[in-house]
């Protein structure tokens, strides 16, 4: 497994890769991996014939009062499960390397990044976009892996692959979660026991959505309602979102169909948790 910090190596290293005809793979985390990353670079290696996963703390989607500084960052073991995975490269370059002193342009799904998360964290998508260009033009990946777990994410990098022709397979694979139901989050480390426990509401919230849907009701509002009465049983969970969205155009639905996205963010303590499910039994 090769490691190269500087953009010249690891673009070198994939051109010489992809000139020998192989499927490249990319795989962008910002580290602390966890089941949830791993699950994507599984699927990588069942699709391509080399894997390679970026680790980066990308300061420009955090906001100044977020948890950039203390985001956990634990290379040599994140490395270590890389290796047992079997990936080829990784890529795991420095703040200054990625953002040389002048950096002033950036990437922007306009309509689409003030949604969901974006709302609650004004410049946060236009930091993913713009990473995650940066990311394909030095890897140049035939098929990227993104996770369900961030939904809103997903969409607006889809959107942003279309909208700019950028040659990259866009994969999304589903949301891993403990056996309790909690969706996996690097940011889960930083839950005490009884925020964890509290945290389970979350999933909960969903799945009832999940059950009334099933039953027939298709009322956004009435759905929405019905979750916000199950969280406020918690007031340690403070919800910051709860929406149900068509998932391409993440607008809020009012009549709920086969398809919608079920998407909420909450604050656990001073730890902020995203959770989604598909509407689609
Ligand atoms: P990060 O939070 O490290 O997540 C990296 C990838 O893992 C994302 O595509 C995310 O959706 C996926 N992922 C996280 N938890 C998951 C889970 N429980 N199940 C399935 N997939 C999961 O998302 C980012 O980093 C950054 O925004 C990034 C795209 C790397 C740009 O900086």
């Amino acid at each position: 497994m090769k490691i190269c910090k500087t953009i010249h190596n690891m673009h070198a290293a994939c051109r010489a890769l992809r000139h020998e005809g192989k499927r490249l793979g990319l795989v962008p985390t910002m580290g602390a991996l966890h089941e949830g990353h791993l699950s994507l670079v599984r699927a990588a290696n069942s699709q391509c014939d080399v894997v390679a996963v970026s680790i980066f703390v990308n300061p420009t989607q955090f906001g100044p009062n977020e948890d950039f500084s203390r985001y956990p960052r634990t290379f040599d073991r994140d490395r270590e499960l890389l290796d047992k995975e079997g990936v080829d490269l990784i890529f795991a370059p420095s703040v200054e390397e990625m953002y040389p002193q002048g950096a002033i342009t950036y990437v922007t799904v306009e309509g689409l990044s003030d949604k969901l998360c974006g709302k609650s964290r004004p410049g946060h998508f236009r930091g993913v976009t713009t990473v995650v260009s940066k990311l394909f033009h030095i890897i140049e990946p035939d098929v990227a892996f993104f996770g369900q777990k961030d939904a809103a994410q997903a969409a607006i990098i889809r959107r942003m692959v279309r909208d700019l022709n950028m040659p990259v397979e866009i994969v999304v694979c589903p949301i891993v979660r403990e056996p309790d139901g909690l969706a996996m989050s690097s940011r889960n480390s930083y839950l005490d026991p009884q925020q964890r426990q509290s945290a389970l509401v979350l999933h909960r919230s969903l799945m009832r959505i999940r059950e009334l849907f099933g039953n027939g009701e298709r009322s956004s509002a009435k759905l929405i309602a019905t979750a916000k009465e199950i969280l406020a049983g918690w007031p340690s969970v403070r919800l910051d979102y709860f929406e149900i969205v068509n998932p391409d155009t993440l607008e809020s639905v009012d009549n709920v169909s086969h398809g919608a996205l079920v998407a909420l963010a909450a604050f656990v303590g001073s730890t902020r948790l995203i959770d989604n499910i598909p509407l689609n039994v």
